[in-house]
C-alpha cells in the first residue's frame, strides 16, 4: 500500500516537474506550427494568452514589427504579412514593460516567380489546416462551409462597383471570420470580392478545399469569352501552355490591376530578366538603340504605361513573338506607334 502511495507521489512529482518545465512559455502557438509552408502573402495566427499573464504582445517578422496588440482576451487571432522566403517570426509578451515570454519560430513563403524560392529548405512541411479537427477554434468560429460560401457569379453581369466597395456579401460567409485579410488589397477578384469562396475551393476534395489543376480548368468556368478567343490563337506564352494561370493572377486579391502578383514590368523580368534594357526590341535595326520599356505613356492604351503588354499579349497570339495588336511583322508593330 505505501508502496503504491509512494509511486503515486513519484509519479505526480514527475507530473508536475514535466508540467513546469512546459509551463516556462506563458503563452501558446495554437496556429501555426513552426516550420510550415505556406504559399500566399498573409499568415494566420491563433494564440493563447491565459488572463492576467500579459498586457501586450508584439510579433516582429525578420526583425520588423509588424504588429501590436493589446492581450485583452485568451485567445489572440490576428494576420500578418510575410516576404518571400524564410520569415522569422517573434513573438514577445509584455507584462507591466517588462517581457515575460518570447517565442520564436519561422515559415517558409513559396513562390513559384522566384526561382530561389520555389522549394522550400528541408524541414519545413506544408501543414493542411483544413484536413485536422479544430475543435478548439469552432468554439467561435464556423468551420462548415455554408451554402452562401458558393455564390453564383457570372462575369458579364459582375457590378464592378463590387470590386471597389469592401467585404461585400462577407456577413454570409463562414471564411470571412478567418480569411479576412486575404481581400484587403485595392484590386480584388470578383469571386473573392462576394466571397464566393467555394466557386473554386472544393469542400469535398482532398486536401479539402483544394482547387482543380491546372487552372484553367477553374478559371475558364468562368471566364468563357477569354477562352474562346485565345484558344482560337496559333502560339501560346509558356506559362500558359502548362495553365497556370495564378503564377501571374491572384485569384483573391493584390496590389496590381488584373490583380497581378506584381507590376507587369516585374512579373514579366522575373522570367525574362535579360529584357530589362528594351535592346531586344530595336536590336534588328541595329545601331546602340535601348528602347523605353517604363516611365512612359502607352499611346495605344489610355491611362497605361508603356510596359512589356504594349506590344505582347501574356496568353496567347496569332505571331510566334507574341505581339497584341494584330500584326504580322516587326515592322507593322513599330507602325502602331511611329507612324513618322
Ligand atoms: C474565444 C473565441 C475564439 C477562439 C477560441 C478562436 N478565435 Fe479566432 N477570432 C476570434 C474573434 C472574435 C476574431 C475577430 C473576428 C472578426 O473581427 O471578424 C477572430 C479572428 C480570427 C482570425 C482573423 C484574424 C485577422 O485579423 O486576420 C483568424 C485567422 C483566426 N481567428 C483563427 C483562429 C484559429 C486558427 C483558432 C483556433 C486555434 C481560433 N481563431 C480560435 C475569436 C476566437
Ligand atoms: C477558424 C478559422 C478559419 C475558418 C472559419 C476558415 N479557415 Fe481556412 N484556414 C485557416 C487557417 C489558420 C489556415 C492556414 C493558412 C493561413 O495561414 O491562412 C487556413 C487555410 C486554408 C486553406 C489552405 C489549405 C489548408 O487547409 O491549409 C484554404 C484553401 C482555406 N483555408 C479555405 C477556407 C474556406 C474556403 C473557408 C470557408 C468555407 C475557410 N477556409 C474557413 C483558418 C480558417
Ligand atoms: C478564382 C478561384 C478562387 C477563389 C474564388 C478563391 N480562391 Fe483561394 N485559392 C485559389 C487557388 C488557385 C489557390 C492556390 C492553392 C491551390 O492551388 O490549391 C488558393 C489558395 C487559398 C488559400 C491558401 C493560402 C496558402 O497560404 O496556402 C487560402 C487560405 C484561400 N485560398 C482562401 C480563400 C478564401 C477565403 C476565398 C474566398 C474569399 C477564396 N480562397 C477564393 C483559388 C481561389
Ligand atoms: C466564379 C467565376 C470566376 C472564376 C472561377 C474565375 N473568375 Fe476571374 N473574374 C470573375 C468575375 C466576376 C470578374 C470581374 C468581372 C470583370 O472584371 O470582368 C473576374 C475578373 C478577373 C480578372 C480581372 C479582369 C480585369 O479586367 O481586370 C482576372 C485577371 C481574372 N478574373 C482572372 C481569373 C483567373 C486567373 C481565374 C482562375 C484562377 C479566374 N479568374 C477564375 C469571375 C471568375
Ligand atoms: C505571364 C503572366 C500571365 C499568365 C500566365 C496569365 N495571365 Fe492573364 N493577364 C496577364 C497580364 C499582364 C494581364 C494584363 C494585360 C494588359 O494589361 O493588357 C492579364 C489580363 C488578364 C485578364 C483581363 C482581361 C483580358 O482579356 O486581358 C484575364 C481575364 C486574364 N488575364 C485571365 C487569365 C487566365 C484565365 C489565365 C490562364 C489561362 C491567365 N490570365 C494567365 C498576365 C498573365
Ligand atoms: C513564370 C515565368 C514567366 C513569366 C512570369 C513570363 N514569361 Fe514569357 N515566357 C515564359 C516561358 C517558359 C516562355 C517560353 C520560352 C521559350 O519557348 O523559349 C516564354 C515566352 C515568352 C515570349 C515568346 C518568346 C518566343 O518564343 O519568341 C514572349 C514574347 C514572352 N514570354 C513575353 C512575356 C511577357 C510580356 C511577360 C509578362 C506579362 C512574361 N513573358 C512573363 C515564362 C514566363
Ligand atoms: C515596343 C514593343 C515591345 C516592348 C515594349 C517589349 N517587346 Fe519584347 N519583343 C518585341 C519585338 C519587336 C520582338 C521581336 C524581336 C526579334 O525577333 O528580334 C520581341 C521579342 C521578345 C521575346 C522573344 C525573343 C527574344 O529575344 O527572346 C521576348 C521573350 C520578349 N520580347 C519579352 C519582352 C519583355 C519581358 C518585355 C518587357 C520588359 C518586352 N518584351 C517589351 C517588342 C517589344
Ligand atoms: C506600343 C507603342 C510602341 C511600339 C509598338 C513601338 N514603340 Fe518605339 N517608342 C514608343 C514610345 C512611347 C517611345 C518613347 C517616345 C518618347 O520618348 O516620348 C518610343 C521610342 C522609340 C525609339 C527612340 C528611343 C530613344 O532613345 O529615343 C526608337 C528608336 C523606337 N521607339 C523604335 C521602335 C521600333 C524599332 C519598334 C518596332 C520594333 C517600336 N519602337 C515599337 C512606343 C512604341
Amino acid at each position: 500500500m505505501r508502496i503504491k502511495i509512494l509511486f503515486f507521489i513519484i509519479v505526480l512529482f514527475i507530473a508536475t516537474g514535466l508540467s513546469a518545465e512546459e509551463g516556462r512559455h506563458v503563452i501558446t502557438v495554437n496556429y501555426p506550427p513552426d516550420r510550415t509552408i505556406m504559399e500566399f502573402g498573409i499568415l494566420s495566427m491563433s494564440l493563447n494568452v491565459p488572463k492576467g499573464s500579459a498586457d501586450s504582445i508584439s510579433i516582429l517578422v525578420n526583425d520588423k514589427e509588424k504588429l501590436r496588440i493589446v492581450a485583452d482576451s485568451e485567445f489572440e487571432c490576428f494576420s500578418v504579412p510575410l516576404a518571400a522566403g524564410i520569415n522569422r517570426i517573434n513573438i514577445t509578451a509584455q507584462r507591466e514593460k517588462t517581457a515575460v515570454d518570447s517565442i520564436e519560430m519561422t515559415v517558409f513563403r513559396r513562390s513559384d516567380l522566384e526561382s530561389a524560392y520555389k522549394n522550400p529548405p528541408p524541414g519545413f512541411e506544408k501543414d493542411y489546416f483544413h484536413m485536422k479537427n479544430r475543435d478548439q477554434c469552432s468554439a467561435c468560429h464556423i468551420l462548415k462551409p455554408a451554402d452562401t460560401d458558393k455564390k453564383p457569379v457570372s462575369v458579364s453581369a459582375f457590378p464592378a462597383e463590387k470590386l471597389r466597395s469592401r467585404d461585400m456579401s462577407a456577413a454570409d460567409s463562414t471564411c470571412y471570420s478567418c480569411h479576412k485579410n486575404l481581400t484587403a488589397y485595392p484590386f480584388i477578384h470578383g469571386p473573392s470580392a462576394v466571397w464566393s469562396c467555394l466557386s473554386c475551393h472544393d469542400p469535398k476534395a482532398a486536401p479539402v478545399y483544394a482547387v482543380r489543376k491546372p487552372d484553367t480548368k477553374v478559371c475558364f468556368g468562368c471566364h468563357i469569352e477569354q477562352k474562346e478567343e485565345w484558344e482560337r490563337k496559333k502560339y501560346f506564352h509558356g506559362p500558359f501552355t502548362t495553365g497556370s494561370c495564378t503564377i501571374c493572377h491572384s485569384p483573391h486579391a493584390s496590389e496590381n490591376p488584373s490583380n497581378l502578383h506584381k507590376p507587369t514590368l516585374d512579373l514579366c523580368l522575373n522570367c525574362h530578366v535579360d529584357k530589362g534594357n528594351g535592346r531586344h526590341i530595336v536590336a534588328a535595326v541595329g545601331g546602340s538603340y535601348f528602347h523605353p520599356i517604363r516611365g512612359k505613356p502607352d499611346p495605344l492604351r489610355k491611362d497605361r504605361e508603356l510596359s512589356c503588354v504594349s506590344c505582347h499579349d501574356p496568353h496567347a497570339s496569332d505571331s510566334p513573338r507574341l505581339w497584341r495588336l494584330n500584326v504580322g511583322s516587326g515592322f507593322e508593330l513599330c507602325r502602331k506607334c511611329h507612324t513618322d
